[in-house]
C-alpha cells in the first residue's frame, strides 16, 4: 500500500485574491492537487478572517470571491476537499483541546503579535493596546486546522513556516500528554515554493494588497490592462535595448509564459521592443491564459447557491474524517460517555479485545476477505477484496497495531481506512446511535491490550 501526501493548505478571506495570489498560492495549489498520490485539503480560513475584518460585507464577499476563484481556476471538487473552516465545528472544539495544551510563552513568541506589541511600545501605548485574544491564539487555531486533517505538507508564505512549526510544537505536546505512546498527531511541514512565492508587484516590490501596487485577477479586462499599464519601467526609449533580467514587467510575463515564449520576449526586448508594446504583449498573454478563467469566475460568482451546495458537500468530506478523529481525541483526553468510560475502566476492554474477532474467507473470484466480529457475534466489519492471503493479513494486523484508527461516517454506516485507502466497511445501522455505538465497540476491539 502506497502512503499517499496528505497536502493542506488555507487562505485567509479577507480580500479579493490578484495575480500574485493565484501565480503565488492557489495556481501551484490546484497544480499539486492533481497528483494521484496527494490527498488535498484545500479551505477558506474565514475564522482567521474575523481576526483581521470586523466587516461583514467584506468577509462575505472575500469567501464568494476566494472559493470562486479556486473553482474558476480549475479546482476539481471531486477530488480535493475543499471546504469552509466555518462550516467545520470541530476545528474549533480541537483548538480549545489544544489551546489547553499550548504554551503561553510559546504564543508569546509568534511574530504577528510581537510585532504588534513592539508597535505599541514604540509609540508609547499599553503593550496590549488593540490586541484581541484571536490575535493572539492566532497559530492555535491554524495548528487545529493543520492538525485536525494530520496533513504532511502545508503549503504557505515564508510568514507562515513560524506558524506551522507551533503546530508542531503543539501537536507533539498533545502527543506526549495523552498519546499513550500513539501518535495522534501527524507532524506537519511548511512547503515553500521558491519559484513562485513572490509576484513583483506594480512597482517591482512583492505584489500586495498592503503595498498597494497589485493586478487585478479575474475583475475584467479593462482593470488588468489599466494595471499593466502602471507597471514601472526605465526610461528607456523604444528602439534601445532593455534588460530582461533587470525588468519586474519581464519577470511578470514569465510567470505565465511557456519558456518558448519567454525567450521570444526576451529577445525582443533585447532588440528595442518599446515599453508600451511589451505592455501589450502582457496584457495579451494573461487574457489568454487567464480569460476563460474569467468567465468561469463570474459565472460563480453569479450563481452563489451553487457555491454554497459545492461547499456544504465539502464540508460534510471534511467532517467525515473530523467527527471521528476528534471523538478519539475527547476520549483521549477523559471527556468520554459515561456509558463507555464504565466498560473501559472495568477489565471488560480487555475481555472485549480477546473477544472480538477475525473471520477470513475467500470470494469465488479467489480475492481474500475478512470479517471482524463482536464478542457477541455481531459484524462490526466487512473487508474489501484482497489480492492475496498476505496483504489481507498485514491489514488485520496493521488495524490492531494501536495507531490512530481512521474511520469514516457514511450515512448510518462507516468505513474504516489505513493510508488513505479504504480497507472495509460496517453494514447500514438502525440509526446513528447505533453506529457511533458499533464504532466504539470496533475502536474497544481494537484497542491493543496492555498486559
Ligand atoms: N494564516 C494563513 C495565512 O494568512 C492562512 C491559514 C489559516 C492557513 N489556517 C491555515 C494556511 C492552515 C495553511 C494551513 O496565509
Amino acid at each position: 500500500m502506497t502512503t499517499r501526501t496528505r497536502i493542506l493548505t488555507g487562505i485567509t478571506t479577507t480580500g479579493t485574491p490578484h495575480l500574485g495570489n493565484y501565480a503565488g498560492a492557489i495556481r501551484p495549489a490546484i497544480i499539486a492537487s492533481r497528483d494521484s498520490n496527494a490527498d488535498s485539503f484545500y479551505f477558506l480560513a474565514d475564522y482567521h478572517a474575523l481576526i483581521k475584518c470586523d466587516d461583514p460585507l467584506r468577509i462575505q464577499r472575500s469567501r464568494l470571491e476566494i472559493a470562486a476563484t479556486w473553482l474558476a481556476g480549475g479546482l476539481d471538487v471531486d477530488r480535493v476537499t475543499f471546504y469552509r473552516q466555518s462550516d467545520i465545528p470541530e476545528i474549533p472544539e480541537l483548538t480549545w483541546l489544544l489551546t489547553c495544551v499550548a504554551a503561553k510563552g510559546l504564543l508569546n513568541r509568534a511574530h504577528a503579535y510581537k510585532a504588534s506589541v513592539d508597535k505599541n511600545v514604540e509609540t508609547g501605548e499599553d503593550p496590549d493596546a488593540g490586541i484581541t485574544m484571536g490575535l493572539y491564539s492566532y497559530p492555535v487555531l491554524m495548528a487545529a486546522d493543520i492538525l485536525m486533517f494530520n496533513a504532511h505538507k502545508v503549503p504557505v508564505g515564508r510568514d507562515q513556516i513560524q506558524h506551522v512549526e507551533m503546530a508542531r510544537d503543539i501537536g507533539q505536546r498533545f502527543n506526549h500528554l495523552f498519546g499513550q505512546g500513539k501518535e495522534f498527531f501527524t507532524m506537519p511541514e511548511a512547503l515553500i515554493e521558491e519559484s513562485v512565492a513572490t509576484l513583483p508587484g506594480l512597482d517591482g516590490r512583492k505584489m500586495s494588497k498592503s503595498y498597494d501596487n497589485t493586478i487585478p485577477l479575474f475583475s475584467s479586462a479593462k482593470e488588468m490592462k489599466d494595471a499593466i499599464s502602471r507597471i514601472v519601467t526605465d526610461s528607456r526609449a523604444p528602439g534601445e535595448a532593455k534588460d530582461p533580467d533587470n525588468s519586474h514587467l519581464f519577470t511578470l510575463f514569465q510567470a505565465f509564459a511557456t519558456p518558448a515564449q519567454s525567450d521570444e520576449f526576451r529577445s525582443e526586448l533585447l532588440q528595442g521592443l518599446g515599453w508600451g508594446e511589451a505592455k501589450n504583449r502582457l496584457f495579451q498573454l494573461l487574457d489568454s491564459e487567464l480569460g476563460e478563467s474569467r468567465e468561469r469566475y463570474h459565472q460563480l460568482i453569479e450563481r452563489p447557491a451553487d457555491l454554497e451546495d459545492m461547499l456544504q458537500l465539502g464540508a460534510q468530506k471534511a467532517r467525515s474524517v473530523a467527527t471521528p478523529f476528534l471523538h478519539e481525541l475527547r476520549e483521549a483526553v477523559g471527556l468520554r460517555s459515561f456509558v463507555a468510560q464504565a466498560q473501559v475502566a472495568t477489565t471488560t476492554k480487555k475481555k472485549a479485545a480477546k473477544a472480538a474477532r477475525f473471520v477470513s474467507f475467500r470470494e469465488d473470484d479467489g480475492s481474500f476477505r475478512f470479517r471482524l466480529l463482536a464478542a457477541d457475534g455481531e459484524q462490526l466489519l466487512l473487508s474489501r477484496n484482497f489480492a492475496d492471503g498476505k496483504t489481507a493479513g498485514q491489514v488485520t494486523k496493521q488495524l490492531q497495531s494501536g495507531q490512530p484508527l481512521d474511520v469514516r461516517n457514511e450515512d448510518l454506516s462507516f468505513s474504516v481506512w489505513l493510508e488513505g485507502e479504504c480497507v472495509g466497511d460496517s453494514p447500514a445501522f438502525a440509526d446513528s446511535a447505533a453506529r457511533d455505538a458499533a464504532i466504539e465497540t470496533l475502536r474497544v476491539a481494537l484497542t491493543p491490550v496492555q498486559e
